[in-house]
């Protein structure tokens, strides 16, 4: 069944969302590759590719936040007489007879049809390859003979993005290629190859062309736009080679087309790296090569340092025929049914299913992947992997491939400080931890037991905890990720304020409320700016909810874990973390309750932040979120009453703001939050991550018709207004305007977010129910009362379970929660509410 919408529908049999009018609201993206090569690209082929690392392995270049929009891309030009047009529309915006842009899971598919010749391109990265196959199909629909000029275009970037951007003076004399006409062409970017990289890219075609570009100005012209490259234009490449500027890759290829006739043209982008002894041919070969095989370069008869090719050859040799794309796409596409194939629901709510079945937990994949680095609300150059970040994104990700986020545990405890501390963020590329970025947030120690705890339920594998896991990367200081853990859990309760509250550091999960910073400089960011830390008195209550609800897993880890190796410090490890929560519970109770919901915190001075005593910011959402998950002074009704606050104060039709009201001037003493205009970000926007917290305390609370309207709120396959919310309808966003903002509804920095993670816990986990426990597999369903009956397939290690779940009387919880336990093997089984 299509939804039918103005700018696309879904179409779930293919897990496809299908685009028909190119021009929305906002580029609408998708990811190519889910290893190490990378591709983003959007309805109308903008974007680029990368290589592991966004900022230190950019292959192509792209120009962020610019005008026009999304105006760089790999982008194909079919000539057609005097017409000029691209399949996707852009950058002619010829307008075209025939559009479409089928987003699916890892690939891409853009189709234009125009004055009767249909131009198909495929896009995607075939497993275990590092290369984007681009697949064009051209097609002559017409009743008569055509001959069209085809060409493509691709622009290197000189793979560190963060220089290319700002020490372009240099750039600018580097640029080298190598061009190559062996059947197919290729097109070899070796910038820095000959000294101190290993690596280069290429982008070939599957054979002989009528000619190509390598060098920008002369295939763009010095003044023309990407919409009238003067070599399209004149109907003709000039065969150019790049010395320095800006190398581009083009290939021009003349086609004629009986009626009805379709041809095939396999362009791959790909990116290799050879061992520093095998990096050239020798130059006798070389020598002969140029000679003998069309080996042109841009140092000519000079160039001592000819790519050694091997590797690029052994792809484009792989993919020449229709058949192998074919078969790797199959490949692709079969991955996808067995990573989807582990949860799968099945219930009269086909909007439901959507989310759970397809893009919930494809999103969840692209986030483990790319943290917050590469989207087109990020630059891939600001950000690497987040400490807090990653560890959240792998909760939603484990499920789908539990070894990869077993690494990514260790990857990220690896970048941690002896006293538990953290890096806020590492690099994918050299797995450091970043120093530009900063460090300092106190809650960040607490998400590493969050994400290992995960990782162990989905498991049973309680081997992680052994593993010997440095400090900082420092060979030799290596401890086990258990005591990792010890550490991380101590960091909080080393780092308690006058009410025995956690102190905030720079700041806690909202990453704009820094109570230490007191930044009076705009040359400054908050983020990394001196914190004034001595003396401060400034706690946090999400970071007390946060080490509650994470601590009680701790404890959790260390009773199973003490149960299965005997080890008797366990069970008492278990004790003593129990006393620091219970206190914690109590300081909450105490000094965190301001009558009708949780505090935010204290201030530097000891001020109530997220107080009815406060005019503005009176109640924040964070808190809410994890006292209530937490269930702090559950026997004295505190969560329910915070739940019924939020809902009161928060609420709006599209969710749930982060404070309220939101702040109108600035509060030196709280930093970055009360800089953004109300009704945005950290100040009075839907921060969509935190709505999911409110979601499981509303579950916890056992309010399945709550939860439920919440969760349709924020969850996209519920959007209504596509004009509105302008970002992708297939995927959560960061952000959506607030009530009190101008635009209420509109959404903002899609794909990259906690939230992809935190609404597939909550979906599959806390509403549904379906939860790994190191015992067994919990059935514990929280779900509105006119939900009748669902069908779950849950994969869950060795065993399938099949769990259907019946609610005839219209309730919305279970009263006891039933623990399956683990049997390899498949079994049925079926609840009644
Ligand atoms: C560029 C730099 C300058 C440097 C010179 C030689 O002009 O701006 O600082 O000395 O290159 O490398
Ligand atoms: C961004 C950051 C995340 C932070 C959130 C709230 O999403 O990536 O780490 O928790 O903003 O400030």
């Amino acid at each position: 069944m299509y939804m039918v919408t103005e700018y696309g529908k879904f179409d779930d049999a293919k897990r496809e969302y299908v685009i028909t009018n190119p021009k929305t609201p906002f580029p609408w993206i998708n990811y190519l590759g889910n290893e190490d090569f990378f591709g983003l690209i959007s309805n109308t082929g903008g974007g680029y590719n990368f290589y592991k690392d966004a900022k230190f392995r950019r292959i192509t270049r792209y120009r962020y936040n610019s005008v026009p929009m999304d105006s760089a891309g790999r982008y194909f030009y079919v000539k057609d007489g005097e017409t000029v047009w691209n399949p996707g529309w852009k950058p002619c915006k010829t307008p075209l007879d025939r559009y479409e842009c089928r987003h699916g899971l890892n690939y891409t598919r853009i189709t234009g049809v125009k004055n009767q010749v249909r131009a198909s391109v495929l896009h995607f990265v075939p497993l275990g390859v590092q290369a984007e196959i681009q697949r064009l199909t051209l097609t002559n629909e017409s009743a008569e003979k055509k001959t069209l000029k085809l060409f493509s275009y691709a622009e290197w970037c000189l793979w560190n993005a963060a220089t290319d951007g700002e020490n372009f003076q240099r750039n600018l004399s580097t640029g080298e290629v190598e061009i190559e006409r062996l059947g197919w062409t290729a097109i070899y970017h070796k910038t820095e190859y000959k000294e101190r990289r290993n690596h280069y890219a290429y982008y070939s075609v599957n054979c002989p062309v009528n000619g190509f570009d390598t060098d920008r100005e002369s295939f763009v012209g010095l003044y023309n736009e990407l919409s009238e490259p003067q070599a399209v234009l004149d109907g003709r490449s000039t065969d150019s080679i790049a010395h320095g500027w800006s190398p581009i890759a083009s290939h021009f290829i003349e086609v004629t087309l009986a009626p009805g006739e379709s041809k095939d043209y396999i362009f791959v982008l790909g990116y290799e790296e050879n061992e520093e002894e095998k990096k050239f041919v020798n130059e006798e070969k070389s020598a002969s090569m140029s000679h003998n095989n069309g080996l042109i370069t841009s140092l000519g008869e000079k160039d001592h340092h000819i790519i050694n090719k091997e590797r690029a050859h052994a792809i484009i040799r792989r993919f020449a025929t229709v058949e192998a794309v074919e078969a790797a796409f199959a490949e692709l596409n079969a991955l996808w049914d067995e990573l989807l194939s582990k949860y799968h629901v099945e219930s009269s709510d086909e909007r439901l299913n959507r989310m759970v079945n397809i893009w919930n937990q494809y999103q969840c994949m692209v986030t483990f992947c790319m943290s917050r680095s590469a989207s087109f609300f990020e630059s891939g150059v600001g950000r690497g992997m987040g400490f807090r970040d990653s560890n959240q994104d792998l909760v939603g990700f484990v499920h789908q491939i539990p070894s990869r986020a077993r690494q990514r545990i260790i990857d990220i405890a690896s970048t941690q400080f002896p006293d538990g501390g953290c890096y806020h963020q590492y690099q994918p590329l050299t797995k450091r931890g970043n120093n530009d970025i900063g460090g300092g947030f106190n809650d960040d120690p607490m998400w590493l037991i969050f994400g290992t705890t995960a990782y162990i339920r989905e498991t049973g594998d309680f081997s992680i905890l052994d593993e010997m896991v440095p400090w900082d990367n420092e060979p030799g200081s290596e401890v086990s990720l258990m005591e990792h853990l010890r550490i991380s859990f101590d960091h909080v309760v080393n780092n308690v304020g006058p009410h025995g509250l956690p102190l905030i550091g720079r700041a806690d999960w909202n990453d704009c409320l820094n109570l230490n910073c007191f930044s009076n400089d705009p040359n400054e960011s908050f983020q990394t700016t001196g914190n004034q830390t001595e003396g401060s008195k400034a706690e946090s209550l999400m970071i007390a909810g946060l080490f509650v609800y994470c601590g009680r897993q701790y404890v959790e880890l260390c009773k199973a874990q003490g149960e299965r190796t005997k080890e008797e410090g366990l069970q008492a490890e278990a004790k003593r973390a129990e006393g620091h929560i219970d206190a914690m519970c109590k300081a909450v109770e105490q000094f965190g309750w301001d009558g009708a919901w949780y505090l935010r915190a204290y201030d530097f001075y000891g001020n109530k932040v997220g107080s009815h005593e406060n005019e503005e910011g009176k109640i924040f959402i964070e808190s809410q979120g994890w006292c209530g998950m937490a269930r702090i002074g559950a026997d004295k009704g505190m969560p329910e009453k915070a739940l019924d606050s939020a809902a009161q104060l928060l609420d709006s039709e599209h969710g749930m703001v982060l404070n309220w009201p939101a702040y109108t001037t600035y509060h030196i003493e709280l930093g970055e939050q009360s800089t953004y205009p109300a009704g945005y970000k950290e100040n009075g926007g839907i921060f969509c991550h935190n709505n999911p917290w409110v979601i499981i305390a509303q579950t916890e609370a056992g309010r399945g018709n709550d939860a439920w309207t919440l969760y349709r709120k924020i969850s996209p396959a519920w959007i209504k207004d596509q004009d509105l919310h302008r970002v992708e309808p297939y995927v959560y966003c960061q952000m959506v305007a607030g009530k009190e903002a101008a635009k209420p509804g509109e959404g903002k920095n899609s794909w990259l977010t906690g939230t992809a993670a935190w609404n597939w816990l909550t979906i599959s986990q806390h509403i549904l129910g379906i939860r790994p426990t190191y015992e067994g597999l919990m059935i514990n369903p929280c779900i509105p009362s006119d939900l009748k009956e669902y069908k779950v397939t849950r994969k869950w290690r060795d065993a399938e379970y099949i769990i259907t779940v019946k609610n005839p009387h219209g309730k919305q919880h279970v009263d006891q929660p039933t623990v399956l336990p683990y049997e390899p093997g498949r079994h049925e089984y079926t609840i009644e509410l």
